[in-house]
């Protein structure tokens, strides 16, 4: 796709990561549309249809999602709608007007049993409901719209909505201690550089499923300390336990570490590491 006949539409561009990716290809497109919920309810067939062919973008992002992992445990209904019913929505739509599409998966679409980091075409089992409506919503959403590109990412944080790095930076200045677990283990991902990462695969034109994270891994507890190392302040404040001592409604998996040797290839470069991004945002004045 040549650069001046890009057309972008972004969906769910007021969440964490659709603010990043609206502000990306906002600045490098100038004809993107950036659309909250009420402008575009994916949940709405006929409407997203009529709005997607009187809009007729080239490209569609979706970042929107229910993205609450412990809250889909408490509204599946919820949860399969927006993760799964919404996707589905979005891809007979973009099929119907010819237009590209970009969906947003997860490393939950795997049960973190394995020491080995994940490619794209091993096996996916969910242990929650939150990860079963996302591998519903990326598996359905490929069969109405092969030639879409589906991108699993991991633990995000970026600008415009807390995550658990301003919980750390948060208990880091009052001092307070806050418990991480050991035995959940995965990638974290900047969403700025992840908002990049997109606009790459696509003017290379990368279809079917990607993993993209940042470089390296952690578990949440040496990102704990590692966080407050970085923002100079206390990192003992972060205690380690188990998974199993925070009692979170939805299960976790052990590990999901992405192998980032397709985007890789792809992008002919490899991912920027995690550490040098988390002191990035720091510097940009998160919290
Ligand atoms: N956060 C993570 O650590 C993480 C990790 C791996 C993968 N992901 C995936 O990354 C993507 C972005 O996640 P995020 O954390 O940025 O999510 P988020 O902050 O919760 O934002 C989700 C956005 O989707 C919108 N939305 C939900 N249902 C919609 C519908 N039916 N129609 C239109 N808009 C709708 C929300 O609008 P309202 O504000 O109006 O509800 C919100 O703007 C998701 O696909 C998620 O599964 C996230």
């Amino acid at each position: 796709m040549r650069k001046d006949e890009t057309r972008p539409l972004i969906t769910g561009s007021t969440g964490l990561l659709g603010r990043a990716v609206a502000a990306h290809f906002e600045n490098r497109y100038p004809g993107t549309v950036s659309a909250t919920r009420e402008f575009l309810d994916l949940e709405d067939f006929w409407r997203l249809r009529a709005e997607l062919e009187r809009l007729a973008p080239s490209l569609v992002v979706n970042c929107a999602a229910y993205s609450d992992v412990d809250g889909s445990e408490r509204f599946p209904d919820r949860a399969f709608r927006e993760n799964r019913d919404a996707v589905v929505n979005l891809a007979r739509a973009c099929r119907a007007i010819g237009a590209v599409m970009v969906h947003i998966s997860t490393d939950y679409v795997f049960d973190g049993k394995s020491d080995e980091p994940y490619r794209e075409e091993d096996l996916c089992s969910p242990l929650q409901v939150y990860g079963e409506s996302k591998w519903e919503g990326e598996r359905e959403a490929i069969r109405e719209h092969p030639d879409m590109l589906s991108i699993r990412t991991s633990f995000l944080f970026g600008p415009g909505r807390q995550t658990f790095i301003d919980k750390l930076i948060e208990k880091g200045r009052q001092g307070e201690k806050v418990r991480a677990a050991l035995d959940w283990v995965n990638a974290p991902t900047y969403t700025l550089d992840l908002a990049a990462a997109i606009d790459e695969l696509i003017v290379r034109g990368c279809r079917g499923v990607v993993n993209f994270s940042n470089a390296g891994w952690c578990s949440k507890f040496e990102f704990g300390r590692e966080v407050l190392r970085i923002a100079g302040l206390d990192p003992a404040i972060v205690e380690p336990v188990r998974r199993a001592d925070l009692k979170l409604p939805a299960a976790r998996p052990e590990r999901t570490v992405l192998d980032l040797s397709r985007y890789s290839a792809v992008a002919g470069k490899a991912p920027r590491p995690w550490m040098r991004t988390v002191e990035e945002y720091l510097k940009g004045g998160a919290a």
